[in-house]
């Protein structure tokens, strides 16, 4: 089996932007991993187990059939004690790691807003838009409990939300199963494209939903001679993006647009790609970027989105239920409607061919220092289209 090559805070891929965390911080953001590890290990299976020996025998008494969908079996799941506690659980742990990161963030926010600020020495560049109005579906609550969420600026060039989101955020509730600089998703990418698209050479890459550019900055490991953009509605997680690529050596650029309607060309790019994105817009939103990702592409260019997978592709409505907990709990109102979408229709309402149209699966990767492409357990889903 293959392990998460990092479990400390210490250990977290190191760079300019990355806060300074005293003995206690580090301390407590390992407990927190810990604890969601244990989530996920010890208490997370003692589900099926409660939903098999009661929950479905009771379900299939009282109704003579199994329940049908996710919904049913949430109305009797939330009757079990087990069930609430762990939601509770996890719950607790998101918010106290988001308290956590934002004192840590707060104690030194000037010297990271100092720090993320532009350079001549710098080899990328970083573009805000002072007239930006970030779309309501992320205004207008604090996406998966990030108080103020990824657009919302406390003071002059702020970096707040980048830094929140960095300080532990995806490590800690993953366990670092994406590697020390989080990044896995974007070689999970690189590595399906190259095996399914090995022809593809891009010159211009577009990664949309950037955040910090986790998972912008492999794309440039993968493809060095590509002009490689991040965009995304949050200028706090751009300007440190900006500083933390530059750190690392990459040139980048990061550019705060909505990627609903973009300031680029048609035909401008060869790739246009996300990962963890769409789920996180809205209805309306997913046709509109799937729709402008077909006017950025050139011919034969590829759109690639990296989710996890529709509930149609999950068999059992309990697993999907399981996968359905954030839409409940964690503020991410989109998540279950957005897993409920018949992504065929949303490209081809586009204008993309449906035999140019993939939706399939891949494996995750967990980067380490050895091997950037080392393959997880666990899998991803990809939902791609060529022009
Ligand atoms: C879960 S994060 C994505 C994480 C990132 N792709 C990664 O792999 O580390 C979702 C990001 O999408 C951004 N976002 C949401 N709606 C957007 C839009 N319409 N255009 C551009 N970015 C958007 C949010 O600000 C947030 O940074």
């Amino acid at each position: 089996m293959t392990q998460p090559n990092v479990t400390t805070w210490r250990g977290y891929g190191k760079h300019e932007m990355l806060v300074d965390t005293n003995h206690d911080e580090a301390s407590r953001i390992d407990f927190m991993m810990n604890l969601f590890k244990h989530m996920g290990s010890e208490i997370w299976p003692g589900h099926r187990k409660l939903y098999e020996n009661k929950v479905e025998p009771a379900f299939k008494k009282a109704h003579g059939r199994k329940p049908k969908d996710r919904h049913e079996v949430r109305e009797v799941m939330l009757d079990e004690e087990y069930f609430r506690l762990w939601s509770m659980l996890r719950v607790y742990a998101q918010e106290n790691i988001y308290s956590e990161r934002r004192n840590i963030v707060e104690r030194q926010l000037d010297d990271l807003v100092a720090r993320a600020k532009p350079r001549e020495s710098d080899k990328g560049t970083v573009e805000i838009d002072p007239n930006f109005v970030a779309p309501r579906y992320q205004t207008n609550l604090d996406m998966h409990w990030m108080p103020g969420g990824y657009a919302n600026e406390v003071t002059q060039d702020d970096v707040a939300a980048g830094a929140m989101y960095d300080t532990g955020g995806l490590y800690v509730s993953t366990g670092g199963m994406f590697g020390k600089y989080n990044n896995g998703a974007a070689y999970a990418v690189v590595a399906w494209i190259q095996e399914n698209f090995p022809r593809l050479k891009p010159k211009r890459i577009l990664d949309q939903g950037c955040t910090v550019g986790h998972n912008t900055l492999p794309y440039k490991d993968a493809w060095p001679d590509a002009e490689v953009i991040g965009i995304d509605i949050g200028g706090p997680g751009l300007r440190y993006a900006h500083r933390r690529a530059e750190s690392l050596g990459y040139k980048v650029t990061f550019s705060q647009q909505n990627a609903e309607a973009t300031k680029y060309e048609d035909e401008s790019f060869d790739m246009v790609l996300s990962t963890m994105f769409l789920h996180e817009t809205s209805n309306k939103a997913v046709y509109n970027i799937v729709k402008e990702n077909r006017r950025l592409l050139k011919p034969g260019g590829l759109m690639l989105h990296v989710e996890q997978p529709p509930f149609e592709k999950i068999a059992e409505p309990f697993d999907q239920l399981m996968k359905d907990w954030d839409t409940h709990n964690n503020n991410e109102p989109f998540w279950g409607r957005m897993h409920d979408m018949d992504l065929e229709d949303v490209a081809l309402r586009a204008g993309f061919k449906k035999s140019d149209i993939v939706q399939t699966f891949a494996p995750t990767v967990t980067p380490t220092e050895s091997d950037k492409y080392n393959r997880g357990n666990g899998q991803w889903f990809m939902f791609a289209a060529t022009k």
